[in-house]
């Protein structure tokens, strides 16, 4: 029987289709890597804020509490970004000629609030509530990191789901008092294991791993 295509040909095409398939290994391959990686996960993007509102300034220097600001961050599933009247609590009496305020007396003036650009943002289809987290002790600082030493915030946490969930299986070690909240310099007694199951007990936190918990 003659062969369809010479043996040359048929070469030809198992090298076609090897390549081929060696392509698109590389590029699931590629996708799965960038997804993985802080290029993929929006981690350390450093974002330019219509103003330079510094941390380091406010919560180290100052020791401005968290929810001075981010004041719904105990009783709503979003923490808030504050008001320009919040800035002019104490910016209509300290700082008040200076040009790095210039935007926020502008938008007081004009009626219009500042744009801040957002830095952590989940996908729709994932429910996130703030208050919960807070409320069972788990401190800002275990997802967002030492904000009070950030020039400019950025995300240093993945946000995908194997972080949420590698916490979620055993949060134990990841809880504190919720007096200790929004405290970025707070640190466990030596037996942090212990500790952490008393924890778990006072405020009756369980494992949360079933789908529904963050997709509803
Ligand atoms: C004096 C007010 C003020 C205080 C105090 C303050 N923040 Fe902020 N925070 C802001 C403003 C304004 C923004 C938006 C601009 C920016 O990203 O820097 C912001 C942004 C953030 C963001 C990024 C939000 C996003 O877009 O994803 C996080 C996270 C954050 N703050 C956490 C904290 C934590 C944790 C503390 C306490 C340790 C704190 N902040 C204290 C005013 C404040
Ligand atoms: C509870 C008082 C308080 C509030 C509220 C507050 N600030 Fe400040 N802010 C200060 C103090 C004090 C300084 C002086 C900083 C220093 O040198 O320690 C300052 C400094 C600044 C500066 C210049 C210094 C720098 O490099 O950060 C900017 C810009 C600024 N604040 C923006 C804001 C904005 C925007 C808001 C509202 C989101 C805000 N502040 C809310 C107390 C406050
Ligand atoms: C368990 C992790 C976790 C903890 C604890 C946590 N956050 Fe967040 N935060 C997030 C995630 C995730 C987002 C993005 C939410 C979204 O996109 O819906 C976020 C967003 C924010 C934002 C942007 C505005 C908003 O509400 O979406 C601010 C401001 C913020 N967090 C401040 C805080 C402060 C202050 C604390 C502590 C009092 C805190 N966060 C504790 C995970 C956390
Ligand atoms: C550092 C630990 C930690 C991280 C990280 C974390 N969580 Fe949680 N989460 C908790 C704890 C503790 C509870 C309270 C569990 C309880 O009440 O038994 C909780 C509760 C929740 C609840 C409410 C569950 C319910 O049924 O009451 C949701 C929703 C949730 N988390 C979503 C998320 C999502 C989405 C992420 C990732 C973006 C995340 N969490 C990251 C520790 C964490
Ligand atoms: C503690 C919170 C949490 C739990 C529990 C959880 N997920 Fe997710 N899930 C997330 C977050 C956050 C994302 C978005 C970020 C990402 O892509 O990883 C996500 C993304 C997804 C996606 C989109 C595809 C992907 O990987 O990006 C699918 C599908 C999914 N989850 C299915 C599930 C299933 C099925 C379960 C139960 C076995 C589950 N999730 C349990 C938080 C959770």
């Amino acid at each position: 029987m003659s062969a369809l295509f010479s043996r040359k040909a048929d070469g030809r095409l198992k090298l076609a289709l090897g390549l081929a398939g060696a392509a698109v290994a590389l590029a699931l391959g590629g996708a799965m890597f960038y997804w993985r990686s802080p290029f993929g996960t929006g981690q350390f993007h450093p974002v330019v804020q219509p103003i330079q509102f510094d941390h380091r300034h406010h919560v180290r220097d100052d020791q401005i509490d968290c929810r001075y600001c981010h004041a719904s961050v105990e009783r709503a599933p979003s923490a808030g970004i504050p008001a320009t009247e919040v800035c002019l609590s104490c910016h209509s009496q300290i700082w008040n000629k200076s040009p790095l305020l210039d935007r926020v007396r502008a938008s007081w003036f004009e009626g219009r609030p500042i744009r801040w650009l957002r830095i952590h943002r989940l996908p729709d289809f994932v429910y996130f509530n703030h208050a919960i987290h807070v409320n069972k002790g788990v401190g800002c600082v275990e997802c967002h990191g030492r904000v009070d030493r950030m020039a400019a915030v950025e995300q240093v946490q993945p946000l995908n789901m194997g972080w949420c969930l590698d916490c979620h299986r055993n949060p134990a070690p990841r809880l504190r008092p919720i007096e200790e909240i929004t405290s970025t310099t707070w640190r466990p007694p030596a037996d942090r294991a212990a500790f952490g199951a008393e924890l778990m007990k006072r405020y009756s936190v369980h494992a949360r791993v079933s789908c529904t918990t963050c997709h509803r």
